[in-house]
């Protein structure tokens, strides 16, 4: 029974290969657009007699194992195609005008395909594919074999794939994407767009998301309790251990403790608790977020089967109805920003890196808290704010109590309850039909209880929309949406023991360096708006001045792509963050800067560039928390004033060019200065990167930000040249500037048009024949998956064509891919002949194309094929179809500055040396800028 459970045996000559493996599956994917209701677009998927639901692996079109997937766009992970689309006025203004989704049917639907090598050695191992968001209505088949669908675009989901693989052979992962329907009214992307495990355990092993770890600080110590699922996939009883370590943030083993005695029966889960003391341990905090590890170990007669790792912190966090939240019983005002998970040149399929580049921008403004509107993040997300100290609310998609909708809350939990970050779950956001009726009082009742169930360490809470009486009623913590539509100190004084914290209040919607309304270009200046827009000021002295809530998340930190509002088109991107789409901060920024931090800031707005206005009267701001400020226009002053709690300052200046200058007070004495000055026109670009090495490992990025300086290296703030990019070393994966209203492309990549070959026909030719007979003497193939080709007797031969259909003749570098229908093939387009019994045991053959061999209109591809001496069955069904492909490289990358200041976002390669960006434009003196690849552990990926 032991050896049952004990790790697989190996091969001699191979490495040692630990009980579990979590291997990234992130390369090497295959991608192509299929169709709604286009069958041939479509890859004739669904067509066959029997389709993937009728008989087990009989799935068809590229969710067969055999297709011919060659001519496919090969591409790596994450991936969102949405964001590689062209704005289109009539796309949906919510996914920011992309021609994607519903409208573009040629767009909606994306396959994907992987082929990988599972070793014999693998066979007895449980091994599983790991998906941890797809945008969105998923189906994935492995090997032919129907494994699942799953619809919401932001849970994760797996699928056992044990059985169905080959092991000592290839296997076949397909995935076909329909992103047709929006889940949210704003920007969601399309695609695998977070990343997707490969996970290989023993058969009794710690379950997905499987432990849950709690603490209890005491005095001194900290009481750690334990939990762990483990399953018995086996199939024979399975006595264990478990044991539980906790290492410090050091990495000292600081606790230790074991549960022996334990069985499950095959095919059973359990859950085993264990108690852990840690002696005055490092608590997790915004300000120093020291992070713990538990390592179980499960053990069958001493040998380890499983080894699993959870990250986790040590704090208490608590919520008071009068005074707020509370950390590590110290008093702590959230600070906080709504945000979608959108980035400017990658839509939402950010690597690791972004997410930290993201956290690092907010937490710079003053930022200590985040809340995921609205749908939980991507892993990568909330680790790096546990590892970089941001709280975050963490939000459910849906409000329901289905079994479908109460399993997306189930997976949000189960899959966050360990982060330290996570302070509170969400149940939702203005639910406008559940709000303000006893309908949405039960379904919120028998969510919260659901969640406290699944984690009774933390509240819940609902951003209320207005509606009262609802599910303000039972929530734990009121989440109020706009102080416009809430009165917070009529429910606080009906609702006593009810805390509340702002999950939504309008900052000063405007454009990065923009002073007047263009709403032609989707530009907009900060002004007050009236009720559908407030200020920041507005809001954040309304929570400053009470106590009992425990703070605000405004509603943006960062622009999202989408609700470009109040312009809509040609707006494409928001106006709601205190940074743009980029993370460049726009003033409103140092407003929350000011009163959110510690640190001294001295800000003055606009710029002071403005020819053909000498002598207008133009608004002169400063954010600042020093207590006076006086301003000063080329050295004459206008005017010392004391600055107001959670306020700003403003000048009205006649304006003329030169220098405006600040100076700030503090107890009297002048303690900084700031100026803005009337620059000259851009001579120079230059590059700055955010960091000065990144990891060669082919995932990691550097963030370039591009200016343009005049003569005296000032950066100029209405500079809009276009800047051409070239990279060496590296990979640019996408571009932004911040321009809500620019439709530049956000990504350069190839372009690949595929003609299918289709009406295929064929024969069994006699012995001797050399050469394709006229196309009448062969009969249509069939269409059929169970087809059983007639068996050609020795010496005879396949005599087959396929066609496919060109409008015109493609541009591009055209290449033919086609099946393998047997060992050898001899191949014929438009009547002459391209190969001579070429070896075809293994793949198809792939040949590349002169234009001058194809017309327009139909061309036709014949073969005479000597079969494999060992197999039946080569006649191809559609599962085989090939393909013409004619490919166009990306074309260069480049981009307007906007307001001064572009992004370029450069992804290492496996190369270690040196990422080498450089920057042109016309007329101004050019930029090199660059980072080193520095070599580094890559991680554990499937290749
Ligand atoms: C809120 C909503 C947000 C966003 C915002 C725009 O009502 O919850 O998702 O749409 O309005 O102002």
């Amino acid at each position: 029974m032991v050896a049952a459970f004990a790790a697989p045996a190996l091969a001699a000559d191979s490495v040692q290969v630990p009980p579990r493996e979590r291997l990234l599956m992130d390369t090497g994917w295959r991608f192509a657009f299929g169709h709604p209701s286009d069958k041939a677009r479509d890859f004739f998927y669904a067509t066959g007699y029997f389709s993937c639901f009728a008989k087990a692996g009989y799935a068809d079109g590229p969710a067969a194992a055999a297709f011919e997937d060659r001519g496919w766009r090969q591409l790596g992970l994450p991936h969102d195609w949405a964001v590689e689309a062209p704005f289109d006025a009539n796309a949906s203004p919510s996914h920011g005008y992309k021609a994607s989704g519903r409208g573009f049917p040629e767009r909606s639907i994306g396959w994907y395909r992987k082929t990988f090598a599972i070793p014999a050695s693998d066979l007895g191992r449980r091994i599983s594919v790991e998906f941890d968001g797809v945008f969105r209505d998923s189906v994935v088949w492995i090997n032919g074999f129907y494994l699942g669908r799953h619809t919401c675009g932001y849970t994760g989901f797996r699928y056992d794939l044990t059985d169905y693989l080959n092991y000592g052979g290839d296997n076949v992962i397909a995935v076909r994407v329909d992103a047709s329907m929006e889940e949210g009214w704003f920007y969601e992307g399309a695609g695998i767009y977070r990343h997707v495990w490969l996970v290989k355990t023993a058969p009794l092993h710690v379950t997905q998301w499987g432990t849950y770890v709690t603490t209890e600080v005491d005095g001194d110590g900290a009481a750690v309790a334990a939990r762990t699922s483990v399953a018995n996939e086996g199939v024979e009883p399975a006595p264990f251990e478990v044991e539980q370590t906790v290492v410090d943030p050091d990495g000292r083993i600081v606790a230790t403790g074991s549960l022996r005695s334990l069985s499950l029966a095959a095919g059973d889960t359990g859950e085993f608790s264990c108690g852990l003391n840690v002696p005055h341990p490092k608590l997790w905090s915004i300000e120093s977020p020291a992070l713990h590890r538990l390592v179980t170990t499960i053990r069958v007669a001493g040998a380890e089967v499983d080894r699993y790792e959870t990250t986790f912190g040590i704090r208490t966090i608590r919520f008071d109805p009068d005074r707020g939240f509370f950390l590590n019983g110290r008093h702590v005002e959230i600070h906080g920003t709504n945000n979608h998970q959108d980035h400017a040149g990658v839509g939402v399929a950010l690597p690791d890196a972004l997410q930290d580049f993201r956290v690092a921008r907010l937490k710079e403004i003053g930022v200590n808290a985040y809340r995921s509107s609205h749908n939980p993040p991507t892993p990568e997300f909330l680790d790096a704010c546990d590892r970089l100290g941001l709280l975050v609310l963490d939000e459910n998609r849906l409000m329901g109590v289905s079994p479908e909708q109460l399993g997306q809350l189930e997976s949000m939990i189960r899959r966050d309850r360990n982060h330290p970050c996570v302070i509170l779950w969400s149940l939702g956001n203005e639910e406008w039909s559940l709000e303000a009726n006893a309908k949405g009082a039960r379904v919120a009742a028998s969510m919260q209880a659901f969640a406290h169930r699944l984690d009774p360490t933390r509240r819940t809470t609902y951003a209320n929309s207005g509606g009262w009486g609802g599910i303000s009623t039972v929530i734990d913590l009121v989440g109020y949406n706009y102080i416009n539509q809430s009165n917070p100190d009529e429910q606080h004084a009906r609702f006593p023991n009810q805390p509340g914290v702002g999950t939504e209040e309008t900052t000063t919607q405007c454009t990065r360096g923009i002073y007047f309304d263009d709403p032609s270009r989707a530009l907009l200046s900060p002004q007050f708006r009236g009720d559908t827009g407030g200020n920041s000021e507005k809001g954040w002295n309304y929570y400053a001045a009470r106590p009992f809530l425990a703070g605000l998340f405004f509603w943006t930190g960062f622009d999202l792509r989408g609700e470009a509002w109040p312009s809509g088109w040609p707006g494409v991107v928001s106006h709601f963050g205190f940074l743009d789409a980029c993370g460049f901060p726009k003033d409103t920024a140092y407003y929350i800067k000011s009163w959110w931090t510690d640190e001294p800031v001295l800000h003055l707005y606009p710029h002071w560039n403005w020819p053909g206005r000498e002598g207008q009267e133009i608004t002169v701001g400063c954010f600042s928390n020093h207590e006076e400020i006086e301003l000063f226009l080329n050295g004459v002053a206008l005017g010392r004033k004391a600055m107001p709690r959670n306020g700003h300052l403003e000048w009205k200046v006649a304006y003329a060019p030169g220098a405006l200058e600040a100076r700030g007070y503090r107890g009297g004495r002048m303690v900084a200065t700031t100026r803005v000055e009337t620059t000259g026109a851009p001579t120079q670009l230059v590059l700055t990167p955010n960091l000065t090495a990144i990891n060669a490992d082919g995932a990691d990025v550097a963030v370039f930000t591009v200016s343009a300086r005049d003569a005296h290296g000032r950066t100029v703030p209405t500079a809009a040249n276009l800047v051409n990019l070239e990279i060496t070393n590296g990979r640019i994966i996408g571009v932004g500037n911040g321009n809500p209203g620019c439709h530049e492309p956000d990504k350069f990549i190839e372009s690949i048009a595929l003609f299918t070959l289709e009406d295929w026909r064929g024969r069994i030719a006699p012995v001797g024949t050399t050469a394709p007979l006229a196309l009448e003497s062969q009969v249509p193939l069939p269409k059929l998956g169970y087809y059983q080709a007639p068996l050609p007797k020795p010496g005879e031969v396949y005599d087959l064509s396929g066609a496919f259909n060109l409008p015109a003749v493609p541009d591009g570098a055209l290449e033919l891919f086609l099946p393998t229908f047997g060992a050898k093939t001899s191949l014929w387009l438009n009547g002459r002949e391209l190969a001579r019994d070429i070896d075809t045991s293994k793949v198809g053959p792939a040949l590349r194309l002169d234009p001058a061999q194809l017309v327009a209109g139909v061309n036709r591809v014949q073969l005479i094929v000597t079969p494999f001496a060992d197999r039946l069955n080569h006649i191809p069904e559609l599962t085989r179809l090939g393909s013409l492909r004619a490919l166009t490289s990306a074309p260069p990358a480049r981009r307007s500055l906007f307001n001064g200041l572009a992004q370029v976002i450069v992804q290492s390669t496996r190369e270690a040396g040196v990422i080498d960006l450089k920057a042109e434009s016309d007329g101004l003196v050019s930029a090199e800028g660059t980072v080193s690849a520095r070599l580094a552990a890559l991680r554990a990926a499937v290749p």
